[in-house]
């Protein structure tokens, strides 16, 4: 059985991009697959270091990823603080990275643009970090949205560097996996760019909100005033429309919007108000799972002290491994 590997940060409610990007796969893989769902708490403090938010924000994510359907006797859901193993792997792999390449990732580049008062080495090495969450399983395939397609390069490329090093052949080479034929990226409402925490509340549409909630979001959706001409490209603001009406509706849906476009009989009014409906229905199983769930303490406690087991236990393997690889002898 393959060995599949993927996180979410926890900074907050999850929304229909980390959805179709990373979870709806998480559930189909883990039938066939030997999963680690975790949530990537070390990786949110290189932007939300906040003590008295990370806890619940963790609680969070592990509430959505079981209401989304991730089943816990099948895969393991596990926090990444829990499991200081990766750590240790990461600070190995931080001797095998180089200053240039890590700059010139498009994350670091665009976390620095926006914050340049807060540019600091986690966010740096932050590929370092989720190579080593990888590695420490030794996975093959790594489910996630379009946006990590660039961190999972930089993992193969770690893993490689590190066999090259060391003359193994032990880690081996990973990668990002969607079981549509490319990797996803949900646009979000404001227009211009992806769906995203850290775009505006009003940008994203969360698993958790309520059908009164994705009905106002959407109905403030960006548009523009029309095609003039038959057949017109579509501006960035419409084309996410239909971006995101492709993945909560039928293709029926879409064929039927896309004519009223390429006729210029398109009312944004009625598109927006399908493509609301059809975003709560998407999200209506789950949304009500996650009210459910997030009342049982007892069942989130006993999901995570299980999987954080099963985890570590898998991670010290790796770890005794490499450090036998590295050269690190008893005395
Ligand atoms: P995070 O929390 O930013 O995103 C979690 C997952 O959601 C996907 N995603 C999207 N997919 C499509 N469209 C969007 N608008 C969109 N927004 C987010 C992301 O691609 C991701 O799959 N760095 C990871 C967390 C991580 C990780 C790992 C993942 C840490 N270590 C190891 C895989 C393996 C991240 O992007 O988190």
């Amino acid at each position: 059985m393959e060995t599949v590997v993927s996180g979410i940060r926890s900074t907050g409610k999850l929304h229909l991009g980390n959805y179709y990007g990373a979870i709806k796969n998480f559930v189909q893989m883990q039938q066939a697959h030997n999963c680690y769902f975790f949530i990537a708490d070390l990786h949110s403090l290189t932007t939300h270091p906040t003590p008295g938010d990370l806890h619940a924000s963790v609680r969070q994510v592990v509430v959505e990823y079981l209401a989304a359907g991730i089943d816990p006797e099948i895969a393991t859901i596990y926090i990444q603080s829990d499991v200081p193993e990766v750590t240790e792997l990461y600070l190995y792999l931080n001797m095998n990275a180089y200053l240039g390449e890590l700059e010139r990732a498009t994350s670091f580049k665009d976390k620095v643009r926006a914050n340049p008062d807060n540019i600091n080495a986690g966010l740096l090495t932050y590929p370092v970090l989720m190579a080593a969450d990888i590695l420490l399983h030794r996975a093959t395939k790594v489910p996630v949205g379009k946006d990590q397609e660039q961190h999972l390069e930089m993992a193969r490329t770690f893993a490689n560097r590190f066999n090259r090093m060391y003359q193994t052949d032990y880690f081996i080479e990973p990668h990002a996996f969607s079981f549509s034929k490319q990797l996803i990226k949900i646009p979000g409402l404001d227009g211009k760019g992806k769906m995203g925490k850290s775009e505006g509340e009003a940008n994203a549409v969360y698993l958790s909100d309520t059908p009164e909630v994705i009905r106002k979001k959407v109905m403030r959706a960006v548009t523009d005033s029309g095609p003039t001409e038959p057949n017109q490209q579509k501006p960035e603001a419409i084309q996410n429309l239909f971006t995101l009406l492709a993945a909560v509706s039928s293709p029926d849906t879409v064929q039927h919007f896309d004519e009223c476009y390429n006729s210029c009989q398109i009312r944004y009014g009625d598109l927006k108000k399908q493509l609301a409906e059809d975003m709560i229905v998407a999200t209506d199983t789950v949304r009500k799972r996650i009210d459910e769930i997030s009342k049982d303490n007892e069942y989130i406690s006993k999901v995570i002290r299980w999987g954080n087991e099963k985890a570590r236990e898998s991670a010290r393997k790796t770890i005794a491994d490499v450090r036998e690889i590295i050269g690190f002898r008893k005395f």
